[in-house]
């Protein structure tokens, strides 16, 4: 039977072309912001399926609308829905993991390096002309990655992936944070467990990777960046709440560390003024980490087949558990 699918905001057209055909009425919300929870209730009160991205705010009073039995968001992470409401509701939830794994640990790396090495300012610089940035004692001068140390918090798929490259590529020893030892040999993934202590104090880098909740949120605040080095870069490329933006910009600005690099934040798409402020020593991108034509093809591709699934009474592949409750099946309602 055909359903009202509706997309919060555009993805790939041949992916909403694959609903079409099969003759499911699809709804655009559209939003430039992401839409908060009133706009997709007004907007989309018949919804079966919702189809969201991780700017969405989808909380209870839209995961309590009558029809609705799936949300899909097209993103690893969902921190930005109520799991709890889900659960509640009966609400199947599935995501898009491993297929962003590459391109965030691709980035990550690129972040690690633009701060290390002032790529920004110093593209800046050449475009602007002058002789300042061709001097051998030129300013800012770059800091050595290879055969430092990096230390990881949070060992899943992502920041595995960010250690062999750092390990294998440039010969960084790797520390890592993460509530559970790695279960693979140390020669696949090469890294010493420690506590977060020990990491943020030894760490040249360090690289956040860990999911945000109540037990991570702001895990980067006055108090840790204590105990950083005064040279180190923060990276973080998993969730903007993971850090205290105010915290980390007052460390900036005093040299308590020496750079960070930031592709999340805590109320995206606004960045909070203070790290704006801080010039070049912050290096930040909009949220990018899989924003590689052929990742970003491949997540909405992953939520296009589960929704399918879900509407012809199947099972998708990439259900998140909601803690042992049972979910509607479209044919439910
Ligand atoms: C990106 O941050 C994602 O969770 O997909």
């Amino acid at each position: 039977m055909p359903s009202h699918i509706v997309l919060t905001q555009p993805i790939h057209t041949d992916q909403v072309q694959r609903l079409v055909d099969l003759g499911h009425r699809v709804t655009e919300l559209g939003g430039e912001r992401g839409l908060l929870a009133s706009d997709i209730v007004a907007a989309a009160p018949t919804a079966q399926i919702l189809i969201c991205q991780l700017t969405d705010h989808i909380d209870a009073e839209v995961l309590a609308l009558p029809n609705l039995t799936m949300v899909a968001t097209v993103a690893a992470g969902y921190d930005n829905i109520d799991v709890g409401a889900a659960a509640e509701h009966r609400v199947m939830l599935t995501h898009t993991p491993g297929v962003l794994t590459s391109a965030s640990a691709d980035l990550t790396i690129a972040l690690m390096l633009a701060v290390a090495r002032h790529i920004p300012v110093s593209d800046s610089a050449v475009r602007s002309g002058g002789t300042g940035p061709w001097r051998l004692l030129h300013h800012p001068m770059g800091t050595d990655i290879s055969g430092q140390t990096l230390g990881i918090v949070g060992m899943g798929r992502i920041g595995r992936a960010v250690a062999q490259r750092a390990h294998h590529g440039f010969g960084m020893s790797i520390l890592y944070h993460s509530r559970r030892p790695l279960e693979s040999t140390p020669q696949q993934v090469p890294g010493i467990r420690v506590p977060l202590e020990e990491l943020l104090s030894r760490s040249h880098v360090v690289s956040l990777h860990a999911p945000l909740n109540n037990d991570t949120r702001h895990l980067i605040n006055t108090r840790t960046l204590q105990l950083m080095r005064s040279d180190s870069i923060l990276i973080n490329t998993a969730r903007g709440g993971l850090v205290d933006e105010v915290a980390l910009a007052e460390a900036l600005t005093h040299n308590k560390i020496g750079g960070a690099g930031l592709d999340v934040f805590e109320h995206e798409p606004d960045v909070h003024p203070s790290l704006l402020a801080c010039g070049g020593k912050v290096v930040l991108t909009p949220h990018i980490g899989s924003a590689t034509a052929m990742t970003r093809h491949a997540m909405a591709t992953m939520a296009i087949d589960d929704v399918l699934a879900h509407a012809a009474g199947e099972q998708p592949k990439h259900v998140v558990s909601l803690s042992g409750s049972t979910t509607r099946a479209i044919t439910d309602q």
